[in-house]
């Protein structure tokens, strides 16, 4: 039996943390790496650093002010010269339907960047995601987990690496 047709290396980085400067000095090395319209999502246990990380991104991309975790609302929204940014945490939702009703899928569509903590809970329904980033608690440290799931998730890990 085959499988979906794809034509994509999938490009795999593994790196560890000592503290909590050190991942998000990383996320300020991912951010200019990103591109509109691409989908990062977020794994980990809870208290794992998803949140952290994508605010430090958010920060990186210029994001000022309070930058809150979306709890409820599962969504928060930046706007960054005309660049839209949505952050997700799905931790809560009962089922895919939720995002369907509250209109999500047209976030995933456009050109505006996306980022989803626990993306898991929305299997099936979600777009599959250019970069996929695993943290893991290691006491005060974390061990991230980078994979591409696109060329451009590719480029985007490759730049980050290797900057
Ligand atoms: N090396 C580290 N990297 C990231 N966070 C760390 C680190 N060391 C300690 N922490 C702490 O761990 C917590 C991470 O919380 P954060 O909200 O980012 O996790 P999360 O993965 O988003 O959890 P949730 O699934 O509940 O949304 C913060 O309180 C942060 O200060
Ligand atoms: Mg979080």
């Amino acid at each position: 039996m085959s499988g979906p047709a794809c034509n994509i290396q999938p490009t795999e980085y593994k790196v560890f943390f000592p503290d909590e400067p050190a991942l998000e000095a990383w996320g300020r090395r991912f951010a200019p790496a990103l591109k509109p319209g691409m989908l990062v999502t977020l794994q980990g246990d809870l208290g794992a650093g998803k949140t952290t990380l994508v605010r430090a991104v958010l920060k990186a991309l210029g994001v000022t002010g309070r930058i809150k975790s979306p709890t409820y609302p599962l969504l928060e929204t930046y706007n960054v010269s005309s660049l839209y940014l949505y952050h997700f945490d799905f931790y809560r939702i009962k089922g895919p339907f939720e995002l369907e009703d509250a209109g999500f899928r047209e976030c995933f569509a456009g050109p505006g960047l996306c980022f989803v903590e626990w993306p898991e809970r929305a299997a099936g329904w979600l777009p599959a995601p250019d970069v996929t980033l695993t943290l893991r608690v290691e006491d005060a440290g974390r061990t991230l987990l980078a994979a591409s799931g696109s060329d451009l998730g590719k480029e985007c890990l490759e730049r980050t690496f290797n900057a």
